[in-house]
Order: C-alpha cells, then structure tokens, then sequence
C-alpha cells in the first residue's frame, strides 16, 4: 500500500531541530504505513523506482500544515460510572484529599467499573476516544486502575486494548493498580501491594497485557516504599515503569521512578531541584497534565524553568478521567499548557508529539515525520503551527494519516 502526499508544509519535529517552521509545501512518500521519503523534487524521491509510485493514490494537502499524528501520554479513557457529584461537593467546599478519605473518588469510579463487562467498558470509551482522535490523535496511552482485582483489572486492559478493534488509533497499555488501596483492603496497603506484587502484575506480564506498570505514589495512594515494591516487581517481569509523582505532595517518587530508569514521571507540580536533576540523568520524561492541575485548581506550578535548564523532555498528556481530568482533547492541554504553564507553543507541540512518544517508549517509531517512522499525521486547517495552541474549537483537523492510509474527519 503506497501513498504519496503533495504541498504538504510538514512540521517534523524532528529529535534534535531547533524551531518549527513548516517546511516550503512538498512531497511525502509512504510505503506499508513507514514514511519513505520527503522533499520538493519528485523524481528524487522516487529513486531507482519511479514505476512503483506510477499508480498509487496522490493526496494534495494544497499547502496545509502536516504534523505527526498527536500522541496522548496519559489516560484513564477506561471507566465506567459518573463523579459529577463530586465537582458538586468540591464546589461546596470538600477537597479531592476529603473525597478520597470517605471513600469517594478514585474507589467511587472502582464500584462502577467492577460492574461493568468488557463490551461496557468499550462502549463508555468510545465517544472518549472519538473525541481526542478528533483532537489530532493517533496513539493513546490508556491505564487500568479502577479494578483493582486481578480480574478487574486484567479486564480494563483488554477494553483499553480492544479499542484498536473499532477505531484506527494505536493504544498502548498501563498497569495501574497501585492507584488506591481498594475498600477490601482498608488499613491493610502492604497486604494490597502483595497481592499487585505477586498475583496482579505476574498474570499481566504473562499475558501480554501492559505495556507498563504505573503507581500512584502521593499520601492518598502509595508510599515510597510501596511503590519502590511495584517498580521493582515490573521490572522483574520486563515491564516499564511510570508514575504519578509529585503531584499533591512531595514523597520523592520521581526520584525513586528515576532509579528505575521510568519512562515519565507524570503531574509533578512539587517536583524539586534534585528530583529534575535525577530526571536529566536518568532520561525520564516529564509530562505534564494542566487539564488536572486546572479542575483541582491547583496553585503549586510544576518547575517549568528547572525543566529546561536540564533539558528533561516535557510531554502533555490529557489525563482524561472522571474525577480531576474530564476533557478529551489534547489541543485544548495544549493551549492549557501554555495559559497555565507558560509554554511555548512549540514546546507544547514537542509535548504531544516526539517528547510523547518518548514517554510511552516509543520514541524511534512515531511523534516525528521523518524517514523509517510510522505514516501517523495530522493535517491541519491552519497557516501556522502555533495556532494548535493559540486557539480552540475554532479551525481544527482536516484529516488524519493513520498507518499510511488516509482517514477524512467529519
Ligand atoms: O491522574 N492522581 C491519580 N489519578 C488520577 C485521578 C483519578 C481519579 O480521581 O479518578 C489523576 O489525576
Ligand atoms: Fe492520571
């Protein structure tokens, strides 16, 4: 399956470019979903096989601006049930902390989810998914988390992973069940992190489940040496490992995922100096999630300036999930990230492109146009990258690339 592009103003975000001004419009060669190659001057391009293009399928982008498909980092997309009381009750003045001890929060969407099935699951997550494909996205990082049993969870990976099955989108997939002590085990952590430690991740290494084991590791969730069991057990078992750090408190999760070699340390908004440093040394990504950081109305910024003066990637991810990132769509984190964040706009694109694709392992196959990387693109009803960010719900996606074929939005 061949493709070839034509006045296509490509944004490659290639690893290592300064800057993100689209290239003079141009041709891009697609061959079996990989980019093949680039640049003004077709009969180049074609090298030594000009009959192999001779009838494949030309799309003229009429100079719009291409950039790699989105990548979301970070989502709970899979979830059953509603915390629409609970934005209620923040607004009467009870905290998310106050939630979460009597019971409601994340253990609240747990109730739900138990009772869901799998077509459930999949069905709730769709209009989800639909929304950030509509964003701009190709790949979607998706976590479980509101299981919180062997069975429950291992069932919100399938759902998270059966999106592939209705939607042409690649999801990646996340093991969360270090998200909260559930009710079962109230007071008994240690036993809960047993119970992850020797029965939950083991059963999901071996079936292909995750791509990645993910923690919560804050005073409502789990404590460093709880987490430090979860890391090391996914680590036994050959999975990569995340965490949600650092973002109501400091216990020094990042640095720990950092010893751990973590693909991303995610929230981070009381992430100190030394916990940047350890992120520089150990190549961990930084993503940040301003959709939570704005619902929860958060005040504490996550370190935005240490950030750059050590070169620490920074990724946005929506975080979509009921109860402290309700939005899916990623142009509108980018343009939060760059209200509330002080981002650039650039930076916010390398956010849910290359530094993306580097926060969930990926970083050799997608988030940049360029040769040898999967044909995922976004093409854009708009004359300059920066509007990504700029604006929202105004100009948006025109089409979307996906595995080299073409995919018109409505
Ligand atoms: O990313 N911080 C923990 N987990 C989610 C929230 C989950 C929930 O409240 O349901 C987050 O913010
Ligand atoms: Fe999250």
């Amino acid at each position: 399956m061949h493709l070839i592009l034509k006045n296509a103003r490509l944004v490659t975000m290639e690893e290592g470019s300064t800057g993100y001004t689209p290239t003079e419009p141009c041709y891009l060669l697609i061959r079996s979903g990989l980019i093949v190659a680039m640049g003004e001057d077709l009969s180049t391009l074609y090298g030594n096989t000009p009959k192999e293009w001779s009838d494949c399928p030309v799309l003229d982008c009429a100079g719009s601006i291409v950039t790699p498909g989105l990548i979301d980092p970070h989502t709970h997309l899979v979830f059953a049930g509603s915390r629409t009381q609970e934005f209620e009750a923040r607004l009467n003045g009870e905290s998310y902390q106050a939630i979460a001890q009597r019971g409601g929060g994340i253990n609240s969407t747990v109730a739900s989810t138990r009772t869901a099935s799998v077509d459930e699951l999949i069905e709730l997550a769709l209009p989800r998914l639909d929304s950030l494909i509509k964003s701009g996205c190709t790949t979607i990082e998706v976590k479980s988390g509101y299981g919180l049993t062997l069975e429950d969870e291992a069932k919100m990976l399938v759902a998270a992973k059966s999106l592939e099955n209705h939607r042409r989108v690649s999801i990646t997939t996340t093991l969360l069940a270090a998200h909260t002590v559930p009710p079962e085990y109230q007071d008994r952590a240690d036993e809960y992190i047993n119970y992850v430690v020797t029965d939950i991740i083991p059963h999901v290494a071996k079936h292909n489940l995750a791509d990645s084991v993910d923690v919560f590791c804050e005073s409502i969730g789990f404590t460093l040496e709880q987490t430090e069991r979860v890391f090391a057990a996914a680590k036994a078992h050959g999975l990569a490992v995340k965490g949600h750090t650092e973002q109501l408190s400091n216990l020094g999760g990042s640095v720990l995922a950092a010893q751990y070699q973590a693909q991303s340390v995610d929230h981070i908004e009381y992430l100190d100096l030394a916990g940047v440093k350890a992120l520089a040394t150990s190549g961990t990504v930084a993503t940040l999630l301003p959709g939570a950081f704005y619902f929860l109305r958060e005040t504490q910024l996550p370190p935005i300036e240490w950030l750059r003066e050590f070169n620490v990637p920074m990724a946005i991810g929506s975080d979509i999930n009921p109860g402290t990132s309700p939005f899916a769509d990623l142009q509108l984190m980018m343009n939060m990230a760059c209200t509330l964040f002080r981002l650039t706009p650039e930076e916010a694109l390398r956010g849910v492109t290359c530094h993306a694709a580097a926060a969930i392992g990926q970083k050799d196959t997608i988030g940049q146009i360029r040769k040898g990387f999967k044909a995922n693109l976004a093409i854009w009803d708009i004359n300059h990258p920066s509007e990504l960010s700029y604006q929202y719900g105004l100009k948006g996606l025109k089409q979307r690339i996906f595995a080299g074929s073409i995919e018109h939005v409505a």
